[in-house]
């Protein structure tokens, strides 16, 4: 597996984006800290030195974000319970990672390297909150937690990339015979399903309902107090505390039906 280890760099999204035709299918681009780390919707990802992990996966094989982002995520949740199994990560759709209601990593999924106006591949930019303490994840501007809060006890960043990479291959290969089974994986690892939510839209609306299904494209379906049914292809799910069924949320194996092992 071809990795490219970077101390810093402005982020490895756009690193892997710029390098796209030189990095083999499958490559990991890892650096030890970002610059100017990316999110979601604009978003800035805190990226500080040496505590945490910023990777991006490089998949050629596909064009196809949401099914690919559905692949790495598992492979998110399956390295993370190897290495702290205690930990009941889930799927927060679309691709962030929570424990209980707080963020642990995060995933930013873009397509790459355009021929003939066709994308030619995904990057897969994951971020893993690992050793952040309390202190500095309360300064963060929306619920998160680490690896290390959520196990007390600290792990070393270096055996969570090679975990993670291993991971990710698994599941790419996966992928590429089985993209039924990811779908299947990763709509199931998606606690929230079937509890009530609020979503603030791409519009900037905001919503309530039931967070009723997702579709075969990825789109969340939600259907608010007055039956009416919406599809959703991107925005914020807000948890609602109190309304959701935590036991349920912890209690996913997804290993067991999507490594079929
Ligand atoms: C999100 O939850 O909003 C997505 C966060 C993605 C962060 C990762 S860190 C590695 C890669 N490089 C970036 O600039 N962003 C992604």
């Amino acid at each position: 597996m071809e990795i490219v280890e970077l101390e810093v760099v402005d982020s490895t999204n756009r690193y892997a984006r710029d390098h796209f035709d030189e990095l083999a299918d499958g490559a990991l681009v890892v650096s030890a800290a970002q610059t100017a780390g990316r999110g979601r919707r604009g978003r800035v990802w805190h990226s500080p030195a040496g505590v945490n992990v910023y990777l991006s996966f490089v998949m050629k094989q596909t064009n196809q974000a949401f099914l690919a982002g559905a692949a790495a995520g598992l492979a998110v949740l399956d390295c993370l319970s190897t290495l702290a199994p205690e930990v009941k990560a889930y799927i927060k759709w679309p691709n962030d990672v929570y424990v209980g209601d707080r963020k642990l990593a995060g995933m930013l999924c873009e397509g790459a390297g355009v021929k003939n106006g066709r994308l030619l591949g995904v990057i897969a930019g994951i971020g893993v909150n690992v050793n952040l303490d309390a202190a500095f994840l309360s300064g963060i501007d929306q619920p998160a937690t680490s690896l290390a809060v959520e196990a007390g006890m600290e792990f070393d960043v270096k055996k969570v990339v090679q975990g993670l990479a291993k991971s990710l291959l698994r599941y790419y290969i996966i992928y590429s015979k089985y993209p039924d089974r990811i779908f299947r994986g990763w709509k199931n690892a998606n606690r929230l399903l079937g509890e009530e939510i609020e979503l603030a839209a791409g519009t900037g609306e905001l919503l309530r309902g039931v967070f009723a299904d997702i579709a075969e494209d990825g789109e969340l379906i939600l259907i608010s107090a007055d039956g009416t049914r919406r599809h959703l292809n991107c925005g914020d799910v807000r948890i609602r505390r109190e309304s959701v069924n935590w036991k349920k949320v912890a209690s996913f194996n997804y290993s067991r039906e999507v490594r079929n092992e």
